[in-house]
Order: structure tokens, then sequence, then C-alpha cells
């Protein structure tokens, strides 16, 4: 296995870390259009100039590759994996897709022809308490679920001090909250809950400095068979949170990742019933979700998020940022 990452800036580096961790390519090249950057990386983690390029041309010219991580700004996404799929080569695309619908059938068509596997970086479907709560709930013993709620928020500025010069400042490059943050959300609840159907955003921004995108959102939705759903995020609250809470006919259950563990509850007014689960660090979820990646590839199992699933959600992201601008609900187009 023969493994290309494009793009190691914040999420590309973990990548190529968490490959490298994993130990089941045979080598790991990169590419890096920052020469200070790719310097940096090279030493960081032990990689020959031979195989730290300064662009994708550069890379493919010199070296063949089975798989690809896709670590650039969401512009670049779809030119990008429709090169690479040509070539045969199996993609990690991080989120989101892209930030229009533009050549994106064309694309899910491409792998199709080209039968290779693509996942997308929706990582949240690796964090162990959300593994276990799917699975809790997939089993039927809470029964339906009716109602799904998800609150995340973190120090921005602290946790991603570069924020303002990254394409986190740009709409156009796939800044702000929606197309940044909360779409990790939507992904979640779309695969705990069942497909977004409507949606209706409030976003605006209240206070992060040095930006003018949004830096909070509130999602109302309607999901597969009947489940209503609220999503909030913001980008400046203290605690670094995630709570997500389903509540089903017969039981709650409820997924906090400050306190790594998943919980539930079946009796009116009752105990929870805490299930805690190992997260030794951030590289945790990305570790699993790369891991599936490669079982993938191998045939041994499905990647945690597909083409077709992350698609799903840039039609969620889209249909958020128009309802943002128009004030109403709005469809999710198919
Ligand atoms: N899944 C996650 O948890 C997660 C987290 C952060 C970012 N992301 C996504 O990953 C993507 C990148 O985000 P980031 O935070 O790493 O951004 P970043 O700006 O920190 O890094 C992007 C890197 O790509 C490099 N680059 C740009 N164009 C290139 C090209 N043509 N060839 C080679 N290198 C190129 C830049 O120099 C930079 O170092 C975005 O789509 C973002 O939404 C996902």
């Amino acid at each position: 296995m023969r493994l290309l990452v494009i793009g190691t800036g914040s999420i590309g580096e973990r990548h190529l870390r968490c490959f490298q961790t994993l130990g089941r390519c045979d080598s790991i090249a990169f590419c890096e259009t920052r020469d200070e950057q790719r310097g940096i990386i090279a030493e960081r983690y032990g990689i020959p100039d031979s195989m730290a390029f300064a662009s994708l041309d550069a890379a493919l010219e010199q070296g063949e590759y089975e798989a690809a991580v896709i670590a650039t700004p969401a512009p670049t996404h779809i030119p990008m994996a429709k090169r690479l799929v040509g070539l045969g080569v199996h993609l990690m695309l991080e989120k989101p897709v892209s930030l229009s619908l533009d050549g994106v059938d064309a694309l899910a068509q491409l792998v199709e022809e080209k039968a290779v596997t693509v996942a997308v970086g929706y990582v949240h479907r690796g964090h162990p308490a959300m593994i276990a709560a799917k699975a809790a709930l997939d089993s039927g013993r809470f029964g339906r679920p009716l109602q799904f709620r998800v609150s995340s928020g973190q120090a921005f500025a602290v946790l991603r001090p570069a924020y303002r010069d990254v394409y986190f400042a740009k709409p156009e490059m796939g800044g702000g909250a929606i197309n940044d943050m909360i779409t990790h959300l939507y992904n979640v609840g779309d695969w705990m809950v069942g497909s977004i159907e409507r949606i209706v955003t409030d976003a605006a921004h209240q206070i992060l400095d040095g930006v003018t995108v949004e830096d909070t959102v509130h999602s109302m939705t309607r999901q597969g068979s009947g489940v209503m759903g609220s999503y909030a995020l913001n980008l400046y609250q203290q605690p670094n949170e995630l709570v997500m809470t389903v509540v089903c006919e017969g039981g709650t259950v409820q997924v906090e990742y400050a306190k790594k563990r998943w919980s539930w509850m079946t009796e009116p007014g009752g105990e929870w019933n805490h299930e805690p689960v190992e997260v030794p660090d951030r590289d945790t979820m990305y570790l699993r979700q790369n891991e599936a990646f490669l079982n993938a590839i191998e045939g041994s199992e499905a990647v945690l998020c597909s083409l077709n699933e992350g698609i799903r959600t840039l039609r969620v992201n889209l249909a958020s940022h128009q309802s943002a601008s128009e004030g109403q609900w709005v469809a999710i187009g198919q």
C-alpha cells in the first residue's frame, strides 16, 4: 500500500501521523505547497525529501499510489478527487465533499466505474461513544427514535489559533461554522436516526475575533421516520463539549465526549446507566476511521462514511445556508 497525503496543514498532518501509527502502509508520501510546512512535516515524521512533494503534479509524476488522502481546502476536493479516481486511486476525502453540487454526480459515477473505495472524513462516526450508541439504537432495545438533540461548542480561537489565516475565514474556501463544524453534527444525526429531509437554520457571527463568518448555528430538522432534530453549535464557549441525546419510545441515549461515555435510561425519572469508553486522545477516532478505510480497500469492512453519505451531508449544508439566508424551512434536494 503506497499512500499519498495531499495537503499537510492541520488535518493532513493528523492523517499522516495516524496512517504511520497504523503501520499498514508500505510507504507514505505527501505533497504540500508551502515550503516551510513541507520541511517541518518531512522532518517531524521522518519522510525523505524524495517523498515530500511541492505539488500534486510532482507527486504523480514521480510516484504511483494505491490510496490518497485529500486534506486541502474544500474547493480543491472535487477536481483532485476526479483526477485521482481517474487513475484508480482509493480516496480518503476530507469533508465537506464540496461547496456546491457541481461535478459531484460525475465524481460518484466515476467512482462506480473505477470501482475504487472512497471514504469521506466525517470522523465522529469513529468516536467510540458514537459507535456504541449507534449499535444500541440499531439493536432496537430502546424502540423507535422520536427526538434527536445535539449541542457542541469549543474555544476555537485557542484550539485553532491560525483560524484567521486559513480557509476558515473565507466562505468561498469552505469557511464558517456551517461548512466547517456543524456539518459534522448533521452527518452524525443523519447516520444515527435517519436522513435529514428538511432543515431550518439561524446562523450569525457573534464574537469570534478577526472574521465575519458565522460562529454560531442553530438548526432544526425533520428526519427519516419522523424524527425531530435540533442542532446547536458555537465556536467560543469555554468547555470543549459535544453532548448528543436521542430520545426513543422506550429509552433515552446520551453521548458525552467530555465525560468519555455514553449513557442510557429506560425508567421515567430513573437513573442514568453510564457506559465508559476508551478515548486515549484526539487521534482515536481518526485511527478508527482510517483503519476502516484500509479494511474497506481490502474488502473486510465498509468505510465509516461513504461518498454518497458525504454528498447527502453536502446537500444538508447547502440547504442550511439557504435557510439561514432566507429565514425559512428548506427541503433537502435528492
Ligand atoms: N475531519 C476533520 O476533523 C477535519 C478537521 C479539520 C479540517 N478538515 C477539513 O480538511 C480540509 C483541510 O483543512 P485544514 O484544517 O487541514 O486546513 P489547513 O489550511 O490547515 O491545511 C490545508 C493544507 O493544504 C495545503 N494545500 C493547499 N492547496 C494545496 C495543493 N493544491 N496541493 C498540496 N497542498 C495544498 C495548504 O498549504 C495547507 O497546508 C478542509 O476541507 C477542512 O474542512 C476536517
